[in-house]
């Protein structure tokens, strides 16, 4: 069989699989850096790799890669970028819980490619007013639609009419009629809305935008020639979407596992909000707190679980053997592995408690093999090779400060000496718990005793998500392509783990020269 060429004996001494490797080093916590993959013989090359995963029934990620359900991370767009390139974002839940669904309903509405609420003009506008209004806002484009007060198409404004010699024409005076305006019922769109509209500039020649209605001509949409050529050339190129049975966006929510006046776990609360996520179209919640291997936890996952037999349910954290059995036994599919090693966190510098990852995540494996759960290696990732690393024991990685400097994350870019950056706290922050995460630290009420978890931090802005995702995957495939792996499933099959020391940790980096260009 391709790819099958055996170590020798003295390889095999040197170069131990899974669970001899883990065995021998029961006595030590190991993390990412203290380890490397032994390279395979293999005939597969780093494009022929597939990182497709499965973290429950229905879903399937194209890529292996979470974004975190902290509040500097995920919100609708960052979960709609996610989706878009194969993976999944989890909304937090430092909101409202009413903002929270429509965030939810935000993902599970996007049509991409479709402008959804594109600028509109009045009829008895004059162009002056519109040109007024471009220069204002700065819009690059001079084409809008005319709707009348009740939203309903009038037609549509071109570009070749809006210039200041027209500028005391009524908009109405000038438009396209509505009858000659090309348009296309919403419900007509089927299953692949950017085929259909590609299809349509195909067979319209010299036509640039078709304008999406609903039954009673309200304007629902806009598609431009111009960012359906941009999509088809990038889908190309990059990498496909995550999607649901009904062709849309997989979107994940963070539920807090609340607790009402008491203190007593509020149930009824807890499976409210869900069922309202559900009725959005949520395709996992996530019970995600700082301790998943306890009792209030446990009683949150089976509520949702008792509430919702189907529903992919996410939790924890947990970092042993027994927690995961635990969190599958109270109904999760999903466990989420990790205590403290996030680039934002400090629970192992103040409660003195956490396991490094790579440890925690070999002991949740073997429970999770056994429960037929799946595993989310949770924080600590700064590189590629740590998710190589952490696939062979995890089904999908969570990423929170690989992604928080994207366009995507919420909040503004901040500009420091020249250079651009954006926010990231830990969820356990003092701010971040203020807003609302006090619950995920076991804390309630006042927070004066409460001793935080975690930092506020700045991150390097990234130019786009598409580009961080498409080099972390790239990493990924060459760690497969060097194994010998086509999949995800024959990495965790062929991994073979050597420890490192600090001198070999050393040796792995650029070292020794002037580095004048990263990457
Ligand atoms: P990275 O390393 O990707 O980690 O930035 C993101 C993960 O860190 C966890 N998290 C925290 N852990 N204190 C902690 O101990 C915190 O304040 C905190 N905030 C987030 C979380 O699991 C996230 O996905």
């Amino acid at each position: 069989m391709a790819n099958e060429q055996a170590l020798t004996e003295l390889d095999n001494r040197f170069y131990r699989p899974l669970d001899e490797f883990f065995s021998v080093h029961s006595d030590v916590g190991l993390t990412y850096d203290d380890v490397s993959l032994a390279t395979l013989y293999s005939e597969t090359l780093p494009k022929e790799t597939r990182l497709e995963t499965a973290l429950a029934e229905g879903i399937r990620l194209n890529i292996p890669i979470i974004s975190a359900d902290m509040d500097t991370v995920t919100e609708a767009p960052m979960a709609i970028g996610m989706a878009l390139n194969g993976g999944l974002g989890v909304i937090h839940y430092n909101m409202s819980e009413r903002r929270q669904l429509s965030e939810v309903s935000r993902v599970k509405n996007h049509v991409h490619g479709l402008i959804q609420e594109p600028i509109t003009v009045l009829p008895d506008q004059t162009v002056g007013q519109v040109l007024e209004m471009i220069e204002q806002r700065k819009f690059t484009f001079s084409t809008f639609p005319v709707v009348d007060e009740k939203g309903r198409l009038a037609g549509l404004l071109p570009g070749q009419v809006v210039k200041p010699r027209y500028a005391v024409r009524k908009v109405q005076e000038v438009l396209t009629p509505r009858d000659r305006v090309h348009t296309v019922r919403h419900d007509q769109l089927g299953k692949d809305p950017i085929a259909y509209a590609d299809r349509f500039f195909d067979e319209h020649p010299g036509i640039h935008k078709l304008l999406v209605v609903d039954e009673e001509d309200r304007l629902r949409g806009l598609f431009t020639l111009s960012d359906i050529e941009r999509i088809i050339q990038e889908q190309r190129a990059t990498l496909k979407p995550a999607r649901d049975s009904r062709f849309r966006l997989l979107c994940g929510a963070a539920v807090s596992a609340a607790r009402a006046a008491g203190g007593e776990l509020d149930k009824e609360r807890i499976v409210r909000h869900v069922a309202a996520l559900v009725e959005r179209g949520v395709d996992v919640v996530a019970v995600s707190t700082a301790h998943g291997h306890s009792k209030g936890v446990g009683e949150a996952v089976r509520a949702i679980r008792d509430a919702f037999p189907d529903l992919a349910i996410m939790a924890g954290n947990v970092t042993s053997e027994a927690g995961a059995e635990f969190l599958a036994d109270c109904g999760a599919n999903i466990i989420k592995v990790g205590q403290g090693p996030g680039s934002i966190c400090t629970t192992r510098l103040v409660a003195g408690v956490g396991v490094p990852q790579l440890t925690a995540l070999y002991l949740a494996s073997r429970a999770a093999a056994r429960k037929g759960v799946t595993i989310v290696a949770d924080g600590g990732i700064t590189k590629s090779g740590d998710i190589v690393k952490a696939l062979t024991l995890a089904d999908a990685v969570m990423c929170g400060g690989l992604l928080a400097g994207c366009p995507e994350s919420p909040g503004e870019i901040i500009e420091i000496n020249g250079k651009l950056y954006k926010r990231y706290r830990g969820m356990g922050s003092l701010a971040a718990m203020k807003a609302g995460s006090a619950a995920r630290y076991g804390h309630k009420g006042s927070l004066q005793k409460a001793a935080p978890e975690g930092v506020e931090a700045l991150k390097e802005a990234s130019p786009s998500l598409d580009r961080v995702l498409l080099q972390l995957a790239g990493g990924v495939q060459a760690g497969l392509g060097y194994l010998g792996a086509r999949d995800l499933r024959e990495l965790r099959r062929r991994a073979r783990f050597v420890r490192v020391t600090s001198a070999g940790r050393r040796e792995a980096a650029p070292h020794d020269i002037v580095e004048i260009k990263t990457g």
